[in-house]
């Protein structure tokens, strides 16, 4: 792979691996500390209509090779916008949210000219009224992406993998005229506690991540890349070079590291140094989807 700016879905990145939403993207402060770590560009955490607390915890559970969370989509709404000021010519793209297509609209609309595009969660496993409930229904996630659209930003479409048919929803994202896919948000999960006989969240109901889901968000990518003509995004349990490589022969024009930065915030850098360095010195185009002959 050759190192250097690369533009995927109408943004201009600094390279193939960027920060997934909601990992450390609260505040301009971390999103920037993201770039200096080598990230070659930064989500933010979604934002939605109104200030929302998430759900009442335990909201995180850590498992071997696996991160488990219920955060319930926590944000500070409209306050947020003042954290993107210095950020402007960044790689920053906004995550938002919204139950309707209307709220999607109003939410794209007050990032206008603040980021480099936004990033429609159409896919939190866990919030009533949104994400997964909006994006396992087509018709609404044309409407939705339509909607974000009008904010004259790139739109990128984050999709659920827990839905029956994967490319359904990619195809209504691309008919809304959504510039690019991400594939995926989190694994529909549970555990219980055998101590307490519970479910280990307060939510109950969690979005799995980290190196369990990747064969998940692999098989994600590559039937999306064999239905779909805009660019795909890679994401879930990404956490090696080999795993982006891999990613983006399934069909990935860049990918995104979430949980695998919570463990190390140095891994932006290890992994594009490695990446970079591969033998063969091919060119990104000529892997991009090269498993599928
Ligand atoms: O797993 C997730 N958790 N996916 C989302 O889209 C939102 C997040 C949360 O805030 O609960």
């Amino acid at each position: 792979l050759i190192p250097g700016e690369i533009t995927v879905g109408g943004v201009r990145l600094h390279n193939h691996c960027m920060l997934a939403a909601g990992v450390l993207g609260t505040t301009g402060a971390s999103l920037a500390r993201m770039l200096r770590a080598g990230a070659g560009g930064v989500v933010t955490k979604s934002i939605g209509p109104e200030p929302k607390e998430g759900h009442k915890g335990p909201c995180v559970a850590v498992y071997d090779g696996a991160m488990m969370n219920a955060m319930g989509l926590p944000n500070p709404s409209h306050d947020f916008i003042g954290e993107l000021d210095g950020l402007t010519e960044s790689p920053v793209i906004a995550s938002i949210f919204g139950g309707t297509p209307e709220e999607f609209g109003e939410v794209a609309d007050w990032f206008a000219g603040r980021v480099q595009a936004l990033e429609l969660n159409l896919s939190c496993p866990h919030a009533e009224g949104y994400g997964a409930a909006v994006g396992a229904d087509p018709d609404m996630v044309e409407q939705c992406t339509r909607a974000a659209k009008h904010s004259g930003l790139p739109v990128w479409v984050k999709l659920t993998p827990n839905v029956t048919d994967i490319t359904e929803i990619g195809l209504a994202a691309e008919r809304g005229g959504a510039d690019a896919i991400v594939a995926v948000n989190t694994v529909k999960a549970m555990r219980i506690s055998t101590n307490f006989r519970r479910p280990v969240l307060g939510n109950g109901m969690g979005g799995l991540s980290g190196p369990a889901i990747f064969p998940v968000a692999v098989r994600c990518v590559w039937e999306l890349y064999e239905a779909c003509e805009i660019p795909i995004i890679g994401c879930g349990g990404v956490s090696s070079a080999d795993n982006v490589v891999e990613m983006m022969m399934a069909g990935a024009s860049a990918v995104e590291i979430g949980s695998a930065v919570i463990e190390d915030t140095e891994i932006f850098r290890q992994i594009t140094e490695s990446l970079y360095r591969r033998d063969g010195g091919e060119c990104p185009e000529d892997i991009v989807g090269c498993a599928h002959a």
